[in-house]
C-alpha cells in the first residue's frame, strides 16, 4: 500500500486518461457501524449517505502546500479503490454538485496542531483542522468511514462503489507522541517495507517513527566520513538457519554475507515520504554499548582495540563498549552524529544507552583516568559523563537527546528525555525530575513478546503480550500528579526482530496490536472500552485484509 502523493497536476491528466473500471461493487461498512479505530473523542451519527462519483469534485481551502498533502493522499485513495479521478478546484471556482472540502480554519485552534472535524452530508463533506497534521488525520478518519476494500493496493483490478455514511466528527489526540519503534539491526528490512511501515503508522494516527538503525549485529545507516561502518558493520555471517542465541561468531577468513543498509540517497526518500505524512523519523544510533556492528569496522574507538566481528545472534552480557577515555571516540561519534542530523530533521536523536555492562571501562587506563580527571565516582558516572556530553553536542546543533531509562543511571544529563522500556518506575523518576518522559514499558508495548500459545505461536523472544494487555496500555502511570504527569510526552510500542526475520512475519507481530496502542495513545481514557474496541476492531481486520496485511488472526482469543 506504497502510496505516493500526486501533485494537482498530475491530477488534472490522470483525470483525463483514467477511465472507470468495468468490475464495480458495493460494500458498506459492517453492520452499519463507524468501526473507527482508535476511537473519536466525539461522534454523532446523521442520516444519509454521500456517494462518490465522476462528478464529485474535491475543493482546497488554505495554502495549497499545506492542504494539498491531505487532499492528495485522499484522491488517490479514492481513484486507487474506484478509479474515479475527483477533479480540484479552489473555493472561488464553479460549485461542483458534490464536494469534498478540505479547509485549513484558525477558529479550530482548540483542537490543538492534529485535532480535525469532519462532517460528511449527503451533498458534501468537510474536513477541517486549523494545522495540516489535523487536516492528514480527518482524511484517516474519512477513509475508516469507506468500505474496507479501499485499503487494497492500487494495482488491485476489483473497483468499488464508495459510499459513506452521514456523521458529525470532533476529535483530537490525548498525546502528541505515538510511536511505534522497528529494529532493522537484527534483521535487515528493504526500503519497499518501511515505505509500508510508514502506511502502517499513517493508517493509525501514529505520528513517531523510532528507527533502530545500528546495534551488535549490523549497520544499517551509510556515513560517508566513514564508509567501512557499512562495508563491514551491515555484513554478519549467515547462521540464520540456528536459534539466535546458538550461533557461532564469524571464524577466521569466513565471509558475512548476511545484512544490509539504507544508502543516504535511500534515507532522504524516506523521511520526505513520512514526513508528507506528518511522521517524524526519530534515528537512534546506539551508544556506548550495542555497539559491536561498529566496532567490528572502527576497533580503534573500544577499550582494548578488538579486533571484534559482527555478531550473527545474541550474547549476553553486552560487554563490547565505546572507549570513554578517548577523545577520538568522541569526535567519531559527533561526526556520525553530524551526517545523521544532516539527514533527519527531527527534533530529538535517539541515543540509545540501554544494556551496556561496562567491565572493559573498569579495566581500561584511559577511561580509568578519564573517572579521576572528572572527579567520577565510578563507572556508571563515567556513562553519564559520555551521555552529557553527547548531549552538549545536541543541544549545541538545536536538538534534543532521548535515551533509554538506563541513562538515569550514574545523574541524567540536563535536558534529555526517558524512554522508560524497563517497567514505568525509570519514566516515574525521570518525571518526577522535571523531565520529558516517553512510556514504553515491555509489560504493554514489545510487540516480540508472544501474544498467543506459545506451543502454536511462531518462536518469540518470550514474554505475553496479547492484545487485550496492549488495549490496556495508559502511557500515565497512577502515581503521578497531575503536574507530572504533563512529562508523559507519549507512548510507543516497539518491535525489535531477533526473532523476526520477514516483513510478513512483522507484520503478524505488528497487527492488530498495534491498532490497540493506537487507541491507547490517541483516545481518552473515558472513552476506551474493550468490548466496543473488540467490536470496532472488526472493521480493522477488513482493512488489515484488504491491504493485504499478514495480521494474527487469533488475536481476540489467543489460547483457543
Ligand atoms: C531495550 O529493550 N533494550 C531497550
Ligand atoms: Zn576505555
Amino acid at each position: 500500500m506504497r502510496i505516493s502523493l500526486l501533485c494537482g497536476i498530475t491530477f488534472l491528466v490522470l483525470a483525463a486518461v483514467i477511465s472507470c473500471s468495468p468490475s464495480r461493487r458495493t460494500d458498506i461498512p459492517s453492520r452499519g457501524g463507524f468501526q473507527i479505530i482508535p476511537k473519536p473523542q466525539h461522534l454523532v451519527q446523521r442520516e444519509g449517505r454521500f456517494t462518490i462519483t465522476k462528478q464529485t469534485a474535491m475543493e482546497i481551502e488554505g495554502d495549497y502546500h499545506s492542504v494539498m498533502p491531505s487532499a492528495g493522499f485522499l484522491a488517490e485513495t479514492i481513484q486507487n479503490a474506484s478509479g474515479i479521478a475527483v477533479t480540484f478546484s479552489n473555493v472561488q471556482g464553479r460549485r461542483a454538485k458534490r464536494v469534498i472540502h478540505l479547509a485549513l480554519d484558525d477558529s479550530l485552534v482548540e483542537l490543538g496542531i492534529e485535532g480535525y472535524t469532519l462532517t460528511v452530508q449527503p451533498d458534501r463533506i468537510d474536513l477541517k483542522a486549523s494545522q495540516p497534521a489535523g487536516l492528514f488525520y480527518a482524511v484517516q478518519t474519512l477513509i475508516q468511514l469507506m468500505p474496507p476494500a479501499v485499503y487494497q493496493p492500487a494495482s488491485a483490478s476489483n473497483k468499488i462503489k464508495i459510499r459513506i455514511p452521514c456523521v458529525e466528527i470532533k476529535d483530537r489526540p490525548r498525546f502528541g507522541w505515538r510511536g511505534l519503534m522497528l529494529d532493522v539491526s537484527r534483521h535487515f528490512f528493504p526500503p519497499e517495507f518501511i515505505y509500508r511501515f510508514i502506511d502502517f503508522l499513517a493508517m493509525h494516527k501514529l505520528n513517531t517513527f523510532h528507527w533502530h538503525l545500528v546495534d551488535d549485529q549490523g549497520w544499517r545507516i551509510e556515513i560517508k566520513k566513514y564508509p567501512k561502518l557499512t562495508e563491514v558493520g551491515a555484513w554478519r555471517v549467515d547462521r540464520e538457519a540456528n536459534h539466535w542465541n546458538a550461533r557461532e561468531p564469524q571464524k577466521p577468513g569466513e565471509k558475512a554475507t548476511c545484512g544490509g543498509f539504507y544508502t543516504q540517497d535511500e534515507i532522504r526518500d524516506i523521511v520526505s515520504y513520512a514526513t508528507n505524512r506528518y511522521i517524524t523519523i526519530i534515528p537512534e544510533i546506539e551508544m556506548p554499548g550495542h555497539t559491536t556492528a561498529a566496532l567490528a569496522a572502527y576497533p580503534e574507538y573500544s577499550c582494548s582495540g578488538g579486533p571484534f566481528s559482527v555478531l550473527p545472534g545474541g550474547v549476553w552480557p553486552i560487554t563490547d563498549i565505546f572507549c570513554a577515555g578517548k577523545e577520538e571516540t568522541f569526535i567519531f561519534l559527533e561526526d556520525i552524529l553530524t551526517e545523521v542530523m544532516d539527514l533527519f530533521p527531527s527534533r530529538f536523536i535517539h541515543i540509545g544507552g540501554d544494556e551496556a555492562t561496562k567491565t572493559e571501562w573498569e579495566k581500561c587506563p584511559l577511561c580509568r583516568e578519564r573517572i579521576q580527571k572528572e572527579g567520577l565516582k565510578d563507572v556508571e558516572e563515567l556513562q553519564s559523563y559520555f551521555i552529557r556530553r553527547i548531549e552538549r553536542f545536541l543541544n549545541s546543533h538545536e536538538r534534543r537527546l532521548i535515551g533509554w531509562d538506563e541513562i538515569l543511571e550514574g545523574g541524567l544529563a540536563p535536558q534529555a528525555t526517558v524512554m522508560s522500556w524497563r517497567g514505568t518506575q525509570g519514566g516515574i523518576d525521570a518525571a518526577r525530575l522535571g523531565h520529558d518522559v516517553v512510556m514504553s514499558p515491555t509489560s504493554h508495548c514489545y510487540f516480540d513478546y508472544y501474544q498467543g500459545d506459545p506451543d502454536v505461536e511462531p518462536l518469540a523472544i518470550g514474554g505475553y503480550l496479547p492484545l487485550s494487555r496492549v488495549y490496556e496500555f495508559d502511557p500515565v502511570p497512577g502515581e503521578l500528579s497531575a503536574e507530572e504527569s504533563s512529562f508523559i510526552l507519549g507512548g510507543q510500542a516497539n518491535l525489535w526482530t531477533e526473532y523476526v526475520s520477514t516483513p510478513e512475519h512483522a507484520e503478524y507481530m505488528l497487527f492488530p496490536r498495534t491498532a490497540a496502542l493506537a487507541e491507547a495513545v490517541w483516545t481518552l481514557p473515558d472513552l476506551k472500552d474493550w468490548t466496543d474496541f473488540a467490536g470496532r476492531l472488526e472493521g480493522q481486520l477488513a482493512r488489515y485484509k484488504a491491504a493485504g496485511i499478514n495480521y494474527a488472526e487469533k488475536c481476540l482469543s489467543p489460547f483457543d
